[in-house]
């Protein structure tokens, strides 16, 4: 996701370029996710966190005792992290000199409409993961595009979150808006989506240099990919 993409913010604040309110998720809190991703990966091991936002998976991460160096082209996001290198960089384009037992491409970033864009995301996690390491991916399964609806859900903290607006432009695009209420603030964030089967999930892995290797969940939301072994 870029700036050129349709994806866009509202509300007060710095909002990235891809709609994200940075006030808003620097305040959100995990809700399970670096239990999933520690239990995933050998103790100790070094992640690159890219679109780590405000670091709300970093933390925990850097508490579980891993080394994590955390990606974001939003410089106001990165501003919240402490702890931990960052580096403000589009996802696409990084090409930092070395590798990582683990590259952690989570928040949906991959399930992006551009499917250049997707495979230029699948092509940096090769690029900075070690020959013996994993990339771990977060999308949505196939299942969610066909069957969400609009919702409204309590976020904690006094938070709400609501879902309010869903179209279908494309068959494979979900473009939606989300509406986020803290207090008397109020953010929306509109966002494209495609969708992709595990068929196809595999396809662009595989042109990335990666494999499928399985998913960390029942619900095929969490993705485990390792480096292809030559043949
Ligand atoms: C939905 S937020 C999630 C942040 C964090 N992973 C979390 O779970 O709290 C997505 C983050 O990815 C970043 N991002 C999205 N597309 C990006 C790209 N192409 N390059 C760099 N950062 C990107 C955004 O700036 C934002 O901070």
């Amino acid at each position: 996701m870029t700036s050129q993409t349709p994806n866009q913010g509202t509300g007060p604040g710095p909002i990235t370029p891809d709609g994200c309110a940075v006030d808003y998720y620097a305040q959100l809190t995990p809700m399970g996710e670096p239990e999933i991703v520690h239990a995933a990966i050998p103790a100790g091991a070094s992640i690159l966190e890219l679109g780590a936002g405000a670091g709300r998976i970093t933390r925990p991460l850097l508490a579980f005792g891993h080394e994590v160096v955390a990606v974001d082209e939003s410089p106001e996001m990165l501003a919240h992290i402490e702890g931990a290198e960052t580096v403000c960089s589009p996802i696409e384009t990084l090409a930092l000199e070395r590798v990582f037992d683990v590259v952690l491409l989570m928040s949906f970033v991959i399930d992006v409409a551009d499917e250049e864009m997707c495979r230029a995301f699948l092509r940096t996690c090769r690029r900075h993961v070690a020959d013996s390491g994993a990339v771990l991916l977060q999308r949505k399964p196939a299942e969610w595009h066909d069957s969400i609806e609009p919702f409204e859900k309590d976020a904690g903290g006094g938070r709400v979150a609501r879902m309010i607006e869903i179209n279908r432009p494309e068959p494979d695009i979900l473009a939606a808006t989300m509406e986020y209420v803290v207090g008397d603030r109020r953010w929306t964030h509109h966002f494209v989506s495609r969708r992709r089967d595990d068929a196809r999930l595999a396809e662009l892995l595989g042109e990335a240099g990666l494999e499928m290797a399985g998913f960390l969940t029942g619900d095929r939301e969490w993705v485990r990919a390792l480096p292809r072994r030559p043949s």
